[in-house]
């Protein structure tokens, strides 16, 4: 595994662009009103078209939303996906446009034709044609694709000791669709963006897909097949060019078992996780976006899964 200095001397153009803004962070970034207007303007309009962008599944609530808070204050443009709630979407953009540290002609830019830095984009996950639309509205939109958070995911709370009740038909189908099949119609159509960018491709597992657990059986089972399809586009993503400096990673993200925000839990049930994981507390969305930020930025990493579990499972 590269270290952390190995990385930051290697990343992309794009992401050179994001460390020069966290560079800046704090200076007035001002030019003293001296320098040439056309340069400057030139100069604002390259930036436009370098700045790293982020296609985030199921990116109006939860994880999802998270990842794209935190990509948006790290310099990245973000495409975030949904599929009803075009208010909540609506409502995450602006949140993305208010938290940027972009400069304000990147964030919303109508002379320019990859103007604006924030998106929603309705598809639903679950029918493969959306999904291919996304993506191409994505790169139409934005100009190019760096990393592509693969997020969705489906299930329905069954009783996990009853076999019975873990043997509908239409569950397994949804679960595998959204749980499996989505995010690899979501690679296959990313791929030749992703292979020009040297791009990442990240998604969001479970617990449930390491051991028996969960809220279905078919959740759990179809988390583990996700699991699995991700170490093997590992292989397919891997660039035959030897001299291409970084490869397009099928990283695989965070386990969680119970996580703070869904709020679905008694204070009871996660206090009885709690106690029974090694840091004593819920990993938490936050924790999740900045795994799959490393994940991004990563150069060494692929075909992983990365437990997110506060030492449950240790
Ligand atoms: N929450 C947990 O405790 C937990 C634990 C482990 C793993 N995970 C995994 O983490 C990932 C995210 O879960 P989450 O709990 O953060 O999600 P969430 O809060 O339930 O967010 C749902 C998001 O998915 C969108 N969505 C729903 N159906 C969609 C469809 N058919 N097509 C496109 N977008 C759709 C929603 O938008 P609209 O409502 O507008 O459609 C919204 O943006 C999933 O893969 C899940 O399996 C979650």
């Amino acid at each position: 595994m590269a270290t952390a200095d190995e990385s930051m001397s290697t990343w992309s153009d794009a992401t050179r662009t994001v460390r020069e803004d966290e560079d800046a962070e704090g200076e007035d970034g001002g030019n003293g009103g001296g320098a040439e207007q056309q340069q400057q303007q030139q100069q604002q309009q390259e930036t436009v078209r370098v700045s790293p962008v982020a296609l985030i599944t199921a990116g109006s609530a939860g994880v999802g939303a998270a990842t794209a808070r935190l990509l948006a204050r790290r310099g990245y443009r973000v495409v975030i996906n949904f599929s009803h709630n075009t208010e909540r979407a609506r409502k995450v953009v602006g949140e993305l446009q208010q938290l940027s540290r972009l400069p304000a002609h990147e964030i919303q830019n109508d002379e320019h034709e990859h103007g604006n830095a924030y998106l929603a984009i309705r598809a639903d996950l679950g029918r493969r044609e959306e999904i291919g639309r996304l993506v191409r509205e994505t790169v139409v939109q934005m100009g190019r694709l760096d990393v592509v958070f693969s997020n969705g995911g489906w299930t329905k709370f069954r009783d996990m000791t009853s076999i019975e009740d873990n043997t509908v038909e239409e569950d397994w189908d949804m679960c595998f669709n959204i749980n499996v099949k989505s995010h690899l119609w979501l690679m296959q159509a990313a791929k030749k963006y992703l292979d020009e960018t040297e791009g990442a491709f990240i998604t969001t597992a479970s617990a449930a897909g390491i051991y028996p657990s969960g809220s279905s059986l078919a959740y759990s089972v179809t988390k583990a097949a996700q699991i699995h399809l991700v170490k093997n586009l590992a292989v397919m993503a891997a660039p035959p060019d030897p001299r291409q400096q970084r490869q397009p990673g099928a990283a695989f993200n965070p386990k969680t078992k119970f996580q703070e925000w869904s709020d679905r839990f008694s204070e009871q049930a996660k206090d009885a996780y709690r106690q029974k994981t090694k840091l004593k507390r819920f990993p938490t969305v936050e924790d999740v976006a900045e795994q799959v930020l490393t994940f991004a930025k990563s150069r060494s990493m692929t075909g992983v899964n990365i437990p997110l579990d506060a030492g449950f499972m240790v």
